[in-house]
C-alpha cells in the first residue's frame, strides 16, 4: 500500500509536514501521492502548474461569493453550491477545495466580507455545514476557515485578536462547531493572532478546542505563510504548512536534536497528511454536471439570494414601456472579490439590456452610451441623464468591485464611491422611477440617495449567473426571496467598529457578543435595512404559533405561513429566542432557526422548528459549560430580525441538580 507511514525515512517524515510547493503536499520524489488544495468559496481558482511561471488560471464556474449565498437561507441551496464547485474540481483534480470561510462579519468594512456568510454564527454555521457536504458528497474535501476569530483584514499577519472566552464560544467559534459536523477534510488555521499567539501554534485554540474539545481528528493546514515556527506549530498539532516553507526543516531537526520534540511528534502529524492524501486518492469521484449546468445552477442560486430591500408602489415587477438600462455594470456584472477567491470565468456575460428584452418583448430596453462603451472606460453621466428623461423607468447597475472590496486590506468606508452616488442622485432628479441593483459583498450605506430611488434589489457579488438572475427578478419571471445575512446600518458611525482597527498589535473586541443585529437591537439603534430583510413580490400571513414542550430545554415551535398574494414565491422564515430577564448581559434576540418554504397563491403551510438546549443557553465562563438560567423566554417568529409577528414566552424551570453543572 502506498501512503503509509512506516514506508518514510525521518527526513521524508519532516518533508512532509510542509508543502511541496504553492498547492501541493510532499510526493517523496513519487514515493507517496500528492493532495492538490486550491481555492475557493466561490468556484474553483487553481494554477495551472504544468507550464512554466508564471502559472495561469483554468478556467471554472465563478459561483456567488458566500456573503450573496448566505442570502438565501437554503441549506439545501448551499449543499447545491458546494457540490457544483465539486465538479470543477473533480475536472482539474484538486483534492481539497479550501472553502468555506465561516468567519463572522464584525464590522461592514471587512475586507474579506464578502467571502463570508453572516453576521450571525446559527446562520453561519448551518449554511457551512451544507456547503461542505455539497462538496464532499463528490468525494472532494475541504477546507473550513480561518480558524479563529479572523475578522479583519487590517494588518492580519500578526494582530491579536483580543477576545474574551464568553464572547469567543458565543460569537467566534459557533459557526466552526456547526460546520465540523460535517465532518471536513480539512481545517486552516488563520494569520492572525488570538489572545497574543498566532493561530498556526495556538495550543488551546487547536489541540485543547479544536481537536479534544470539538472532536475534530482531521488535518490542521497553516494558511498560505501563517506558520511563523514549525516546533512550536507541531507542539500546538498543526499539520501542514503551506505553502513551502525554507526554516521548516532545519527548525524541526534542530528541535528533534535537542530533545524539544521526538519522533513520535513528527509521526503524529505526518499520518494526518497521508490520511489526507489517501483521503484524495481513494475518495470515488465522478463529474455530473456539464459546464453549462454548472453556468445555470450558478444563475439559479444567484436568483434565489437576491434581496428586495426596497419596493415603493410596488414599481417591481416591471411593467412594460420605455426602460433605460444603465449604470456601471450594465454590460457584465461583478463576479466577486478581489484575492485568493477569485474565480477566473469564461462565460461571456449578456448585457442586462439583452436578458431583459428577451425576457419581456412587449418593452423597450434600452441603454445610453454613457460607460465602458468608451475607449478611456470612464462615465459620461450626462448621456443617463438625458436618456432619463424620456424613459418610463430608468435601471441602474451600480455598485463596489474586487478593486473596493479585497482579501488583504479593509475598506475605508461603506459608501459607494461619491461618482456613482451622484450619479444615481442626478439620475433620480431625471427621472422618478430609478431602481437600483447593488452588487456588493457587504453592507453599504445607502442613505444618501434610497430615498430618491423607488427601489433597490441587492444581488451582491452573484457570480457569473447574476445577469440572468437579476433579469428573471426585475422581469417578475420569479420572486425575489433572499433575506439580509448582514445588517445594512445606517451609517458607518452606528456600527461598533466603526473607527477602531486595533494599533496593529491588537485589536480588542470591547463588542463582547454584542456583534452585528445583537449589537444594533441592543443599542437599539434604527438601521437601514435589518439582518433577515428582505422583500417579496408576494405577501405572507403568519398565524397559530404552537409551542410543544418535550422536555424542560427542548421545545418544538409551530406556526403557519399563508401567501396572501396572487404569486408563488418563497418566504425565509425566522425563529428567534430572547432571555428578556437574566444575570448576564444578552441580546435582545438571537437566530436559533429558520426554514424556506414555497408557497402558491393562497397556499399555507405548517412549519415546526425545533429549539434544544443550547437555544436558550449562554455560555458560562464560572461553570466553564453552556448554562441555561431559570425563568421566561420570548419565543419569536418573523420575517426579519425586527419583523417579528408572532411571540409567546415560556418560562424552563430546571430543577437545581440540572441547574449547573455539578
Ligand atoms: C490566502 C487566504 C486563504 C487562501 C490561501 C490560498 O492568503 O487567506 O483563504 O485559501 O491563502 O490561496
Amino acid at each position: 500500500m502506498k501512503n503509509e507511514l512506516k514506508d518514510l525515512t525521518l527526513d521524508e517524515k519532516i518533508s512532509l509536514l510542509m508543502g511541496k510547493n504553492t498547492w501541493e503536499t510532499y510526493d517523496a520524489d513519487g514515493k507517496l501521492d500528492s493532495a492538490f488544495l486550491a481555492d475557493g468559496p466561490s468556484g474553483l481558482r487553481m494554477n495551472d502548474v504544468s507550464v512554466p511561471k508564471p502559472y495561469p488560471t483554468f478556467p471554472a464556474t465563478a459561483m456567488p461569493t458566500l456573503s450573496c449565498l448566505a442570502n438565501g437561507w437554503d441549506t439545501s441551496l448551499s449543499y447545491l453550491d458546494g457540490k457544483t464547485i465539486a465538479d470543477d474540481c473533480i475536472e482539474r483534480h484538486a483534492d481539497v477545495l479550501l472553502a468555506p470561510g465561516v468567519n463572522i462579519k464584525r464590522t461592514p468594512l471587512c475586507g474579506r466580507n464578502f467571502e463570508y456568510l453572516s453576521e450571525d454564527p446559527y446562520l453561519a454555521g448551518e449554511l457551512a455545514k451544507a456547503f461542505i457536504e455539497g462538496v464532499q458528497s463528490k468525494g472532494v474535501g475541504t477546507s473550513l476557515k480561518h480558524f479563529a476569530a479572523n475578522n479583519r483584514e487590517y494588518n492580519r499577519h500578526s494582530q491579536s485578536s483580543e477576545v474574551d472566552e464568553r464572547t469567543f464560544r458565543e460569537i467566534y467559534l459557533p459557526a466552526f462547531e456547526k460546520a465540523l459536523e460535517a465532518n471536513p477534510w480539512t481545517v486552516m488555521c488563520s494569520y492572525n493572532r488570538i489572545n497574543g499567539i498566532w493561530a498556526s501554534e495556538n495550543k488551546w485554540l487547536l489541540k485543547q478546542i479544536l481537536r479534544d474539545e470539538l472532536g475534530f481528528d482531521g488535518l490542521i493546514v497553516s494558511d498560505w505563510g501563517a506558520t511563523h515556527n514549525a516546533v512550536r506549530a507541531l507542539k500546538a498539532t498543526l499539520d501542514l504548512t503551506m505553502p513551502t516553507r525554507t526554516e521548516n526543516e532545519d527548525e524541526l531537526r534542530d528541535a528533534l536534536a535537542r530533545g524539544i520534540i521526538t519522533e513520535e511528534d513528527i509521526n503524529a502529524r505526518a499520518e494526518k497528511v497521508l490520511q489526507l492524501v489517501r483521503k484524495a486518492r481513494c475518495a470515488k469521484k465522478e463529474v455530473t454536471t456539464t459546464k453549462e449546468e454548472r453556468h445555470s445552477i450558478a444563475a439559479k442560486i444567484a436568483s434565489e439570494c437576491a434581496v428586495l430591500l426596497k419596493n415603493e408602489d410596488n414599481i417591481l415587477p416591471l411593467r412594460d414601456g420605455n426602460i433605460l438600462v444603465d449604470g456601471l455594470f450594465k454590460n457584465a456584472a461583478v463576479l466577486g472579490g478581489g484575492g485568493s477567491s477569485f474565480v477566473v470565468s469564461d462565460y461571456k456575460q449578456r448585457s442586462l439590456c439583452d436578458e431583459l428584452s428577451e425576457r419581456m418583448p412587449g418593452s423597450k430596453f434600452f441603454t445610453s452610451k454613457s460607460v465602458l462603451d468608451t475607449a478611456e472606460g470612464t462615465i459620461y453621466p450626462e448621456k443617463i441623464y438625458e436618456a432619463a428623461y424620456s424613459a418610463d423607468t430608468v435601471i441602474l447597475a451600480m455598485g463596489t468591485d474586487r478593486y473596493i472590496e479585497a482579501e488583504g486590506r479593509d475598506r475605508a468606508e461603506i459608501r459607494l464611491p461619491r461618482a456613482e452616488e451622484e450619479l444615481i442622485l442626478r439620475t433620480a432628479e431625471a427621472n422618478e422611477n430609478v431602481i437600483v441593483v447593488l452588487e456588493a459583498g457587504s453592507a453599504i450605506d445607502v442613505s444618501p440617495w434610497i430615498d430618491k430611488v423607488k427601489a433597490l434589489l441587492y444581488v451582491g457579488f452573484a457570480g457569473e449567473g447574476a445577469q440572468e438572475a437579476i433579469a428573471d427578478i426585475l422581469s417578475g419571471k420569479i420572486s425575489p426571496s433572499g433575506k439580509l445575512a448582514e445588517t445594512f446600518p445606517l451609517s458607518l458611525d452606528d456600527t461598533y467598529t466603526a473607527r477602531e482597527h486595533g494599533n496593529g498589535a491588537y485589536e480588542r473586541y470591547t463588542d463582547g457578543i454584542f456583534v452585528g443585529y445583537r449589537y444594533y437591537d441592543t443599542a437599539k439603534l434604527d438601521v437601514a435595512f435589518p439582518f433577515g430583510h428582505g422583500l417579496s413580490y408576494a405577501e405572507f400571513e403568519y398565524s397559530d404559533l404552537e409551542i410543544d414542550k418535550k422536555s424542560e430545554t427542548e421545545y418544538d415551535v409551530g406556526f403557519t405561513v399563508k401567501n396572501i398574494s396572487g404569486v408563488t414565491a418563497k418566504e425565509i422564515c425566522q425563529l428567534y429566542v430572547g432571555d428578556p430577564f437574566s444575570y448576564v448581559s444578552r441580546p435582545e434576540k438571537e437566530l436559533r432557526g429558520f426554514a424556506k418554504i414555497e408557497l402558491g397563491a393562497g397556499e399555507s403551510k405548517r412549519v415546526t422548528l425545533s429549539l434544544d438546549k443550547r437555544a436558550f443557553a449562554y455560555y458560562s465562563t464560572p461553570l466553564k459549560c453552556w448554562h441555561v438560567e431559570n425563568g421566561d423566554f420570548e419565543i419569536l417568529v418573523g420575517a426579519s430580525s425586527r419583523d417579528i409577528r408572532l411571540k409567546k414566552t415560556i418560562k424552563i424551570d430546571l430543577p437545581d441538580t440540572e441547574q449547573y453543572t455539578l
